[in-house]
C-alpha cells in the first residue's frame, strides 16, 4: 500500500484556445487523437485509455489580438513543455519520419543524457517533448551525480535520421544512446549550452 500523498497519475490538461479547429487537427495527425466531445465551448480529445487526455476549450478568435506574444511566454515563464514517452527509439524516431512527411518537424532534437528527445509545438505553441528512456530510472537517478552530467546537463544535439539509419543497419539502442551517437560524422558536435538557441529556448 502506498503512503504517498501524491495523486495517482495523470489525466488531462486544459488548454484555452482561439484556434479550436487547428489544434483538433493538430493533436489528430500527431497523436491519433479522436473527438469524445464537442460542443461549440469545449472539445475533448483522447487518443489512449483515458475519456480525455486533452480539452481545448474555445475563446473568441480576436483574443488572439490580446496575447499577441502568448507563443513566446513559455520561453520565458511558466509551464515550458509536457513530456510523453516511446517505449522504445526505433517507435519514436519511426513517428518523427512520418510526421516529417506531413510537414511537422521539431524544433529541437537533443540526446539529454537520460533520454533521446524530439521537441515539437502544436499550434498554440505548446511544447510537447516526445522521448525515449536510454536508462532505467535507477541508472538515471545516479547520472545526474556522475561528472559527465556536471560538465554537459543539457545534452547534444541529434539527426534523428542519421539515428534511425544506423538503427535500421542494426546498431541497438544501447550504442546508439551515447550522446555523441546522434551526430552525423563531419558534422559538429553541439552540445550542453550550444544546443540553446532561440529556436530551441
Ligand atoms: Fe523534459
Amino acid at each position: 500500500m502506498t503512503t504517498s500523498v501524491a495523486p495517482d497519475y495523470i489525466a488531462h490538461w486544459v488548454v484555452k484556445t482561439a484556434r479550436t479547429d487547428e489544434m483538433v487537427r493538430w493533436y489528430s495527425t500527431v497523436f491519433g487523437a479522436t473527438i469524445a466531445y464537442q460542443d461549440e465551448g469545449i472539445t475533448f480529445l483522447t487518443w489512449d485509455d483515458e475519456s480525455h487526455r486533452l480539452a481545448l476549450i474555445a475563446v473568441p478568435k480576436p483574443v488572439r489580438f490580446v496575447f499577441p506574444f502568448a507563443k513566446l511566454k513559455r520561453k520565458a515563464y511558466g509551464i515550458d513543455h509536457i513530456a510523453l514517452t516511446f517505449v522504445s527509439l526505433e517507435r519514436l524516431l519511426e513517428n518523427y519520419v512520418r510526421l516529417k512527411r506531413l510537414g511537422i518537424e521539431p524544433v529541437w532534437s537533443i540526446n539529454h543524457g537520460p533520454t533521446i528527445s524530439l521537441y515539437y509545438e502544436d499550434p498554440d505553441g505548446i511544447r510537447l517533448e516526445f522521448q525515449v528512456e536510454n536508462f532505467d530510472p535507477e541508472h538515471t537517478s545516479a547520472f545526474f551525480f556522475t561528472d559527465e552530467f556536471a560538465r554537459n546537463p543539457i545534452g547534444v544535439n541529434i539527426d534523428p535520421e542519421y539515428l534511425l539509419s544506423q538503427l535500421r543497419n542494426g546498431v541497438p539502442h544501447e550504442e546508439l544512446r551515447r550522446r555523441e551517437a546522434g551526430t552525423r560524422p563531419g558534422h559538429p558536435v553541439i552540445a550542453n549550452k550550444k544546443t540553446i538557441t532561440p529556436k530551441t529556448l
